[in-house]
């Protein structure tokens, strides 16, 4: 067994340390303001107008731009063992190509391989990736059998080791049955764990395929038809049956069809939202025409599970669903393979090693479909791109929101510059990408990553190992308090007069309740132009004249402050 690596500590140039950030529009899920922001040593310290700085700190211009926390992409695998072969991006390259597309903390799977316990799986990645990240990142446990060892790491995993999500696959080799799930649904609820699951009916799947390739069906258009919506979705509700009988929350990973979306529905409606669900990237941009394109590479290089869906309206149903809160997190699922691995699987689809791209691409692509299209406003993208996943596992107020105390992780968004996603241009390691020609308005112009500025204008300056391994503790208020979130108040803002001087900043009154729960509306099944929740008080862009010229105007207005910021009063909040 070996132990994680021992990182020196990174001591940056003293202009480095200190940066201000000036004149931009901040955007947290719960409000928007305009202020400066200061920060030191990775940390944001005070913000605010007119803020007194000591000299040699570097300032950056934000105007126009939109100023987010940085995004959290709860979905990566990075060096991942998998059906025959290892994913092309390392901790390295996966984690440079996550900055330079605005996000700035990532949720990567350790899953067991074949004979591995959980706790050298979970030793083993922190070996490969603490020297490799270039930002910070956890961990999620895939528990693919089930054993008094399994337990046992578990319990240690989580005691020890900052560790409160555990997956399991419903198909796959690594599947687990019903009554398995049970029980690590039972263990995760003892230990205040968030017991997450890949929801497809792998016996069903199995059978089908092999009536498929009986019937000489072998390429990639193969692979949809042998899991379609109703295998998704039977396996979303049975997960959610299984959960609601332990009464344990519960997170969805990559839901891929309108089926899925309305089982997942209707178990939150019953569950009082103790389960949460995530889509992909790829999900909200692509759909499964290109499955069955006559090129096998190209064919192949879409293959996911769950699968892109052949009806082309389940994009914009899934970034629907999004807005309306019937999903609540975006990750990438970014799994590659390069040509040669997919072409495992030319004479037989089950081979496909599966898995896309994304973590580059997602704060774009979600921007694009999300905000640019006119379906949900800046702050609810920020909800999705980074705050409800950190809420969700527990690193919130650390990360997921722009506030007095919180890790300097930040991206400088410019609404007004496109950019054109292409394999010649990207980060990562294979010949295929899924966006490929997609014109995105939105590009992240500065990533900050604790503190230190990692695409400076534009520009692409990763730092092997700068990222951290965060501990992630149990018993997510978010997650474990449902009920009491429920009742959670929305978030006051007044009108204040511009400050002089640091010493009158530290405005914001006291307040436990960090989380403003919206409502759902009443339909589930979307339609075009529906409403993405709002907290009350806070402008829906479907209710309003909403747009991004306006929301930017240079001229700056009086000051809205969020007297009750999400991080709760500015001093010592962990
Ligand atoms: O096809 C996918 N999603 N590949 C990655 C493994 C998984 O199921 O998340
Ligand atoms: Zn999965
Ligand atoms: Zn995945």
């Amino acid at each position: 067994m070996s132990t994680p690596v021992k990182k020196v500590p990174i001591h940056l140039q003293s202009a480095q340390n200190r940066l201000l950030i000036r004149y931009g529009k901040i955007v947290n899920e719960d409000g928007t303001t305009d202020d400066d922001i200061y920060i030191e040593d990775g940390v944001i310290k005070h913000i605010g107008k007119n803020l007194i700085i000591p000299g040699g700190t570097r300032v950056i211009d934000a105007r126009g731009k939109y100023v987010m926390p940085g995004g959290i992409d709860p979905h990566t695998h990075f060096e991942f063992q998998f059906m025959g072969t290892c994913t092309a991006d390392n901790y390295y390259q996966g984690t440079k190509a996550a900055v330079a597309g605005g996000t700035t903390f990532v949720v990567n799977f350790a899953i067991p391989d074949v004979g591995q316990s959980v706790l050298d799986a979970y030793y083993d990645a922190r070996q490969r990736a603490d020297p490799k990240v270039c930002c910070d990142y956890s961990l999620h446990m895939g528990v693919t059998s089930w054993s008094n060892k399994v337990e046992k790491d578990m319990e240690i995993l989580t005691a020890e080791h900052g560790i409160n999500s555990f997956k399991m696959f419903m198909t796959y080799s690594l599947m687990l049955n019903d009554e398995e799930i049970y029980s690590v649904f039972e263990k995760c609820k003892k230990l205040g764990a968030l017991p997450m699951v890949h929801c497809e009916n792998g016996l069903i799947i199995k059978k089908n395929a092999e009536k498929l390739l009986a019937q000489g069906i072998t390429g990639p258009e193969g692979h949809e038809l042998s899991r379609p919506e109703e295998v998704e979705a039977e396996a979303v509700n049975r997960a959610c049956v299984i959960a609601n009988q332990v009464d344990t929350p519960l997170y969805i990973v990559h839901v891929m069809s309108k089926s899925a979306g309305l089982a997942l529905d209707a178990a939150r409606k019953k569950s009082s939202k103790k389960v949460f669900g995530e889509t992909l990237a790829a999900g909200v941009a692509c759909d499964g025409s290109h499955c069955s394109h006559e090129c096998f590479d190209h064919a192949a290089g879409y293959i996911l599970s769950p699968p892109l869906r052949p009806d082309t309206t389940t994009p914009k149903t899934l970034m629907n669903f999004l807005a309306q809160d019937i999903l609540q997190t975006t990750g990438s699922d970014h799994c590659t393979f390069t040509k040669s691995q997919k072409e495992m699987g030319k004479d037989d689809f089950r081979k496909i090693p599966n898995g896309v791209n994304g973590v580059e691409e997602r704060m774009s692509v979600i921007w694009e479909k999300g905000v640019h299209s006119g379906i949900i406003d800046p702050n609810r993208f920020v909800a999705i791109t980074s705050t409800n996943a950190a809420k969700i596992f527990n690193l919130y107020p650390r990360k997921g929101c722009i506030a007095v105390g919180s890790d300097a992780d930040i991206v400088i968004w410019n609404p007004n510059a496109t950019k054109v996603i292409s394999a010649k241009t990207h980060n990562i390691a294979i010949e295929l990408n899924v966006f490929e020609g997609m014109e995105c308005h939105g590009v992240p112009e500065y990533v900050i990553v604790n503190g230190r500025v990692i695409v400076d204008d534009g520009h692409l300056k990763a730092v092997e190992g700068h990222g951290r391994y965060i501990e992630t503790p149990v018993y997510a208020p978010y997650v474990y308090d449902v009920a009491n979130a429920d009742k959670i108040k929305p978030i006051r803002v007044e009108h204040i007069e511009d400050e002089i001087s640091t010493q009158k900043k530290h405005f914001y009154v006291e307040n436990t309740n960090m989380f403003p729960t919206p409502t759902l509306p009443e339909s589930a099944v979307s339609t075009p132009g529906c409403k993405g929740a709002r907290p009350e008080g806070q402008r829906n862009i479907q209710d309003s004249t909403f747009s991004i010229s306006e929301e930017l105007d240079l001229e700056r207005k009086s000051c809205i402050r969020v007297k009750n910021p999400p991080g709760g009063k500015s001093s010592g909040f962990w």
